[in-house]
């Protein structure tokens, strides 16, 4: 309590000088540098105001004030500092407020400055402050060329580059994408102290990093700097033949081969080839798409090629076309399924929503015939299994297990003659549920021999033919007919 009244006398007692710790500006701007001189009572006698710069630890003159002499400027400070008070410069001037103005603020000016009064009869009294000058730096980003190819041999390459240039404080680069890459930073200090910050982004271009937007942001001090661009990446075509759904039978009609191709630039050229083997002639090309004219006959079976081009290559696109006599799948809604042999509309939507109808009937079938099986007693039918699996890459039908295919029985029945005829009538449906798993058909024995003939574009699995008196499973087991009897 004591101390601190002995301190307040002090500062009454003794003269100072205020001034700001520190001050700062932009080059170019204008900042004030405050200089207050508190007299003590009894006031002492100013006889000099100097102003310095201090550089490396040498001081120098900027201006004075001398209450008898007047204000002074030193040459090179002229121009851009002045007493901020009109009283400095009157006849009989105050000089207990020098603070200076320093206008157009260069990056030299940087340092400290010091505020010094001379005094009679109590001495020098001075104070500093500090001057920052700051250089708002100037930023871009720039895409390395306009377009970027990709190539096969995956290299990494400099997509764009984000640069900030002459900056004081330096500034932070930063990148924001969902492009796979990474970037490099470089700092170069200028002789005026200030800095320049350059980035590169480097990607290795792909189809997928096509239009794809890189963004920049460049923090300098407390602003953010964001600049964004959208890559142009060039490729060759990506290459899929559509149309083929695995289903294409007999006198099916309107069946259509579409080449797809995503390719940046576009393709200029596509090209149709038929593998050992030439386009037959019902088939009209129009710019990507064959149109297979007419009815489907087995002449159309074969590996269709695609090449399209473009600008920066050639790829090409592959299906395997086979033919089927009848449909490989049958709509479980639908009650009499030859009425799909007559009208294609429903094939094709059956191709699609069959499978998806297919796939819920098998499971529930599956719970069906296991409880069935138990207890079964009737009679088997003498089939031929023909097996339709002719999907292609492109077509998206399941797989389906491995089943035999040449089952037979000595004990042909009449009956199953008759609703042999399109595979899967009322009757053969209900007493043989598998047939709805599984999209193959059965064919009459008597018609089996001709049909072997006419169809030499069927490949049979090369499975071992089980024995007649063994009978399959649903699970792929086999069991003895004489078991399956008992
Ligand atoms: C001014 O700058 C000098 C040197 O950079 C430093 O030592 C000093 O502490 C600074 N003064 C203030 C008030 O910031
Ligand atoms: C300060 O001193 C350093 C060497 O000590 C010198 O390189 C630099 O040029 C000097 N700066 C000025 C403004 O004179
Ligand atoms: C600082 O130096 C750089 C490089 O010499 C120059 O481009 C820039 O304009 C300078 N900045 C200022 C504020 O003088
Ligand atoms: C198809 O042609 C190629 C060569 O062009 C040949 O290697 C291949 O054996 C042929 N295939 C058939 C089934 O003829
Ligand atoms: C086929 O290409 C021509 C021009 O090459 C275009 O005018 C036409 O629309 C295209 N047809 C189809 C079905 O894409
Ligand atoms: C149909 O073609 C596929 C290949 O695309 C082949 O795996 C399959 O065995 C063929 N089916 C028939 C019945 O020829």
């Amino acid at each position: 309590m004591f101390s601190c009244l002995i301190v307040r006398f002090t500062a009454v007692v003794w003269p100072m000088v205020q001034m700001d710790p520190s001050k700062s500006g932009f080059v170019g701007s204008q900042v004030e540098l405050r200089c207050i001189f508190v007299n003590s009572n009894p006031p002492v006698k100013i006889s000099q105001v100097t102003w310095q710069k201090v550089v490396n630890g040498t001081k120098h003159n900027v201006a004075i004030a001398n209450p008898a002499l007047g204000v002074s400027v030193l040459p090179p400070y002229k121009e851009r500092v002045s007493f901020k008070q009109a009283a400095v410069r009157h006849r009989t001037p105050s000089l207990e407020d020098t603070t200076i103005v320093f206008s157009n603020l260069q990056l030299s000016d940087e340092a400290a400055y010091i505020c010094e009064y001379t005094t009679f009869p109590a001495g020098n009294r001075e104070n500093t402050v500090n001057l920052t000058v700051f250089a708002r730096p100037s930023t871009r980003m720039t895409l390395t060329s306009p377009t970027i190819v990709a190539r096969a041999q995956k290299r990494k390459t400099t997509v764009a580059t984000c640069v900030s240039a002459n900056g004081k404080p330096p500034s932070i680069i930063r990148w924001d994408t969902r492009l796979k890459g990474e970037a490099t930073f470089q700092e170069t200090r200028n002789q005026n102290g200030t800095v320049t910050v350059r980035s590169n982004y480097m990607v290795i271009p792909s189809r997928e990093t096509h239009k794809q937007k890189l963004t920049c942001i460049v923090t300098y001090r407390s602003e953010k700097i964001t600049d964004s661009v959208v890559l142009n990446v060039q490729y060759e075509p990506e290459v899929k033949i559509e149309g083929f759904d695995g289903n294409w039978y007999l006198n099916r009609q309107n069946v259509q081969l579409t080449c797809r191709a995503d390719a940046n630039p576009p393709v200029t050229v596509y090209q149709w080839k038929l593998l050992n083997g030439s386009i037959p002639s019902n088939v009209e090309i129009k710019n990507n798409t064959l149109f297979f004219r007419g009815p489907v006959t087995y002449d159309l079976a074969g590996t269709y090629v695609c090449d399209a081009t473009n600008g920066i290559g050639t790829r090409t696109g592959i299906v395997d076309v086979n033919i089927t006599e009848y449909p490989n799948n049958l709509p479980v809604e639908d009650p009499d399924p030859s009425s799909d042999l007559h009208n294609p509309g429903a094939a094709i939507g059956g191709a699609v929503g069959g499978v998806v109808l297919l796939g819920l009937a098998a499971i529930l079938l599956f719970v069906f015939l296991r409880r069935r099986q138990r207890t079964f007693k009737g009679d088997y039918s003498t089939k031929k299994h023909v097996f339709g699996n002719g999907y292609a890459k492109a077509g998206g039908l399941p797989a389906h297990p491995p089943m035999p295919k040449n089952l037979q029985y000595p004990d042909d029945s009449d009956d199953e003659k008759k609703s042999a005829q399109i595979g899967v009538t009322g009757s053969d449906f209900d007493a043989d549920g598998e047939d709805l798993k599984r999209p193959y058909f059965t064919v009459d024995e008597g018609e089996s021999r001709d049909y072997d003939e006419r169809t030499l574009a069927f490949q049979y699995d090369p499975e071992p033919e089980l024995a007649d008196d063994m009978i399959s499973q649903t699970d792929g087991s086999v069991i003895s007919k004489k078991e399956w009897y008992v």
